[in-house]
């Protein structure tokens, strides 16, 4: 259960996303990724911008989610309150060789990962016991509670921004 969409404007955000990227602390995590802070706040235009898009497809992204489901979120009551918002997110750069462990994001509803830059050879993201290959450029929107991980890396360069999303059914 994986939702992609190509971003429109990625080439136009790239540039200053990497630059602000560069200036911010990394730190090394398990299988020697490194992974930023985890931020709540917006720092730049082009992730104001790059969120507001991702924002504006989450609750199409959802009704494909819950299709058939029988989830409650398909009652015509909920039909008006399909609100869902970023709750934070933070940058992730895989060096040589570099993994990172089978995990997951509950509670929270919904993840993405952006992909800033995504050489050729980049490892896939495996979610659901599946291959993703990822690509610049591209949006990848998943459950929460779906486990995934991502293999050693081949090539340098893999950058991306990934987040957590919350349902705001109330608001
Ligand atoms: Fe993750």
């Amino acid at each position: 259960m994986i939702e992609t969409i190509d971003c429109p404007f990625a080439s136009e955000i790239k540039e200053n996303v990497i630059s602000w990227l560069t200036n911010e602390k990394f730190n090394s995590v398990t299988g020697e990724a490194y992974k930023t802070k985890e931020y709540t706040e917006i720092h730049i235009q082009e992730i104001k911008r790059l969120f507001d898009w991702i924002e504006s497809h989450l609750s199409e992204i959802s009704d494909k989610f819950a299709y058939n489901t029988n989830s409650l979120y398909n009652n015509e009551i909920r039909s008006s309150t399909k609100k869902f918002k970023i709750d934070s997110y933070w940058g992730l750069n895989y060096p040589l060789n570099s993994w990172i462990r089978p995990h997951n994001h509950f509670p929270h509803a919904l993840s993405f990962t952006y992909y800033i830059s995504a050489p050729q050879n980049s490892a896939p993201l495996i979610l659901d016991h599946k291959e993703h290959f990822v690509k610049e450029g591209q949006l990848l929107v998943f459950p929460s509670y779906l486990m995934h991980w991502v293999p050693p890396a081949k090539v340098e360069g893999r950058t991306l921004l990934s987040g957590d999303i919350v349902y705001l059914s109330r608001f």
